[in-house]
C-alpha cells in the first residue's frame, strides 16, 4: 500500500515530469470537489472503493466516468481506430475517442486567466465534443471542434443541438467540423488550442505549422493544451512554442506561443 502510494511515475517517453500517485490521487479529489462538490465527490470516492471490493454498486460516479451523469451529453464510451469511419491513410496516426474529464479541463483552462471574449477556442480531434461542452461555458468568442471520423461529428452535433435547447452555452458560436486536423484553417484571431493525443507526431507537425501558418500575424499569446502529451518532443523542438514552467499536473503540458513583438523584447 505504501510502495503504491509513494511511487513516482514519469508516462510518457523523454518527459522527465514524474509524480506521485498520491499527489495525482489528491489532484483528483481536489478538481472533484470544486466542480462536483462534496455529496457527488463523496459518491465518486464511495464508487471507487466498490470497485476495487468488486462491488457492482454506483459504478457511473466513478472519478473516470467524468460529469457524464451531471451533463447528460452522449459523450461515454471508447471507439478504437479499428472500427472507425475513418480514411485508411489517417487510421495509422488517429488514436481512438475516448473522452477527457472535463474538470481537469476546467482546472487547466481557468489557471491560464486567459480573456475569454478576445479568444477562439479550437479542439483538435473533438470526438463526441465532451471538451467542446466544458469549454462553451466560458465566453470565448466562439468554440469549434475538428473530428475526422463522421459518426462521432454527429454525435457532438447532436450534444451541441441538446445543449443550445438546454441553454448551456456561454461562448460566442459554438460547432463541429468534420474533417483532418492537419487540414483546418483557423481565423486570424487570438487562440487557445487543445488536443488530447489525437494523432501521431506527422499530423501533429502539420497542425502546428498551419497553426504558424495561420496565426502569423497574432500579437496575443496563443495557448496549446496538451492533454496526454505523448508526442510533446514536436512542441518542445518547435521555435514558436515554449513550455509553460507553472505545473499543470502530471497529464497536461501547456505551451504559449509569444507575439512577435514579445519575442523581440525577450530577445534584446
Ligand atoms: C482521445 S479522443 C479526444 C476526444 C476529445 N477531444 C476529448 O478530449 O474528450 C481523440 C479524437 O481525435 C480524433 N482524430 C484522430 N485523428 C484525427 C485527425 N487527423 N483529424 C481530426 N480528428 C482526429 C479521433 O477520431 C478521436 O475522436
Amino acid at each position: 500500500m505504501l510502495k503504491f502510494v509513494f511511487t513516482k511515475t514519469a508516462r510518457y517517453p523523454g518527459l522527465e515530469v514524474e509524480h506521485y500517485q498520491i499527489l495525482r490521487n489528491l489532484r483528483t479529489l481536489l478538481v472533484n470537489l470544486k466542480y462536483r462538490g462534496p455529496i457527488m465527490t463523496f459518491l465518486g470516492l464511495a464508487a471507487n472503493f466498490c470497485a476495487r471490493a468488486k462491488i457492482p454498486l454506483l459504478q457511473e460516479y466513478r472519478f473516470n466516468k467524468q460529469n457524464l451523469r451531471e451533463s447528460g451529453l452522449d459523450t461515454d464510451g471508447i471507439v478504437e481506430t479499428a472500427v472507425m469511419d475513418i480514411p485508411d491513410e489517417v487510421r495509422a496516426s488517429a488514436c481512438r475517442y475516448e473522452a477527457a474529464s472535463d474538470y481537469e479541463f476546467r482546472h487547466v483552462l481557468e489557471r491560464l486567466h486567459v480573456d475569454y471574449p478576445a479568444y477562439h477556442f479550437v479542439d483538435y480531434g473533438s470526438g463526441k465534443g465532451a471538451i467542446l461542452a466544458a469549454a462553451a461555458r466560458y465566453p470565448f468568442k466562439s468554440v469549434t471542434g475538428v473530428e475526422i471520423s463522421g459518426a462521432l461529428h454527429q454525435t457532438a452535433m447532436r450534444n451541441i443541438a441538446e445543449m443550445k435547447q438546454r441553454h448551456m452555452i456561454r461562448a460566442g458560436a459554438l460547432t463541429s467540423v468534420h474533417g483532418d486536423a492537419a487540414s483546418y484553417s483557423l481565423p486570424n484571431a487570438p487562440h487557445v488550442i487543445y488536443v488530447y493525443n489525437s494523432f501521431g507526431p506527422e499530423v501533429l507537425q502539420k497542425v502546428l505549422d498551419r497553426i504558424s501558418e495561420d496565426l502569423r500575424d497574432i500579437e496575443e499569446p496563443v495557448y496549446f493544451l496538451y492533454n496526454n502529451p505523448m508526442h510533446h518532443n514536436v512542441l518542445e523542438k518547435s521555435q514558436e512554442f515554449h513550455r509553460m514552467s507553472k505545473s499543470f499536473g502530471g497529464k497536461w503540458l501547456v505551451f504559449i506561443r509569444l507575439s512577435n513583438s514579445d519575442i523581440l523584447r525577450k530577445t534584446g
